[in-house]
């Protein structure tokens, strides 16, 4: 079997601070093979970003090892893991860090400043860019700030392009955008795909997960297969049920005060997630 692009084995991340420990991640094993549309999934404070960070070779795991297209980056170097960024990674956020007053162009040729890429292949490779996202060339003069809110996305995808990464890493990139636009960003993800990118992805909204080949969902900083995932949306619902029916009921014997009332034991949300 081809090398995956990415593969975390048990991986933990542990945050310390003042309040004392915080497990974000707790023993995450995820394989992503070349050329997969990834979702990930998951409520706020589930340890998404902090997972994104480690994919992005931002951050370290405590334990556990990152395989990036092979190489185990977990012991590698600040200066290291800064190669492995620029050569290896692309990275597409919901705030568009673009500049707002220099052109698409040089927006898109910004990451290559620094590289020791002679300037006129820096644009030869900016255009490569710019097509792969299908962002006609009549705005490619433009700043950034004349453009829609779809295009300026565009724009920033094939910035997290320039460098041909074979890995896009994208933290909810359609979250500012309308429904019609962000379908737009996400047919962009489904081209490069079709390139052989792998796109990992993390949404908050299952319409746009649902473009992706697989989802996965991250729950208190632990994976959950899609199965898993419908058994505690199960489990969570019946748990609303059982608590609203308590309430109707404490409602109702509030008005009529009728004989003595058990309470229901309820499995809410957090207990749910204990199990
Ligand atoms: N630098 C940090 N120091 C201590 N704890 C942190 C730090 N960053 C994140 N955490 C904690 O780790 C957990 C996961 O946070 P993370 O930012 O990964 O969540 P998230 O899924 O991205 O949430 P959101 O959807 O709100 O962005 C949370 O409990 C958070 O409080
Ligand atoms: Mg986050």
């Amino acid at each position: 079997m081809a090398t995956p692009v990415i593969e975390t084995q048990n991986v933990y991340r542990i945050y310390e601070g003042a309040a004392g420990y915080t497990p974000a991640l707790r023993g995450i094993s995820l394989t992503v093979p070349r050329g997969e549309f990834l979702a990930i999934m998951g409520p706020s404070g589930s340890g998404k970003s902090t997972l994104m960070n480690i994919l992005g070779c931002l951050d370290r795991p405590t334990t556990g090892t990152y395989r990036l297209q092979g190489i185990d980056v977990s012991d590698l170097s600040d200066d290291d893991l800064a190669h492995v960024r620029s050569t290896q990674l692309g990275f597409v956020f919901q705030s568009f860090n673009l500049l707002p007053r220099a052109s698409v162009m040089r927006n898109v040729i910004l990451p290559l400043l620094y590289s020791p890429v002679d300037p006129r292949e820096r644009e030869l490779r900016a255009i490569k860019a710019l097509r792969a996202v299908d962002l006609p060339e009549e705005y490619w003069d433009h700043g950034s700030n004349e453009l829609s809110g779809g295009q300026v996305q565009r724009v920033a995808i094939a910035r997290a392009l320039v460098a041909d990464p074979p890995l896009l890493l994208a933290d909810e990139p359609t979250g500012n955008l309308d429904t019609a636009t962000g379908e737009m960003v996400m047919r962009t993800f489904l081209r490069l795909k079709a390139r052989d990118k792998t796109v990992v992805l993390i949404t908050h909204d299952a319409e746009v997960a649902a473009w992706a080949d697989r989802t996965v969902h991250i729950r208190d900083g632990r994976l959950l297969t899609a199965e898993e995932e419908r058994a505690f949306v199960e489990r969570t619902a019946r748990g609303a049920r059982a608590a609203a029916g308590a309430s109707d009921k404490d409602a109702a014997s509030a008005v009529v005060p009728a004989g003595p009332t058990t309470p229901a034991p309820i499995a809410g949300p957090r207990e749910a997630s204990a199990l």
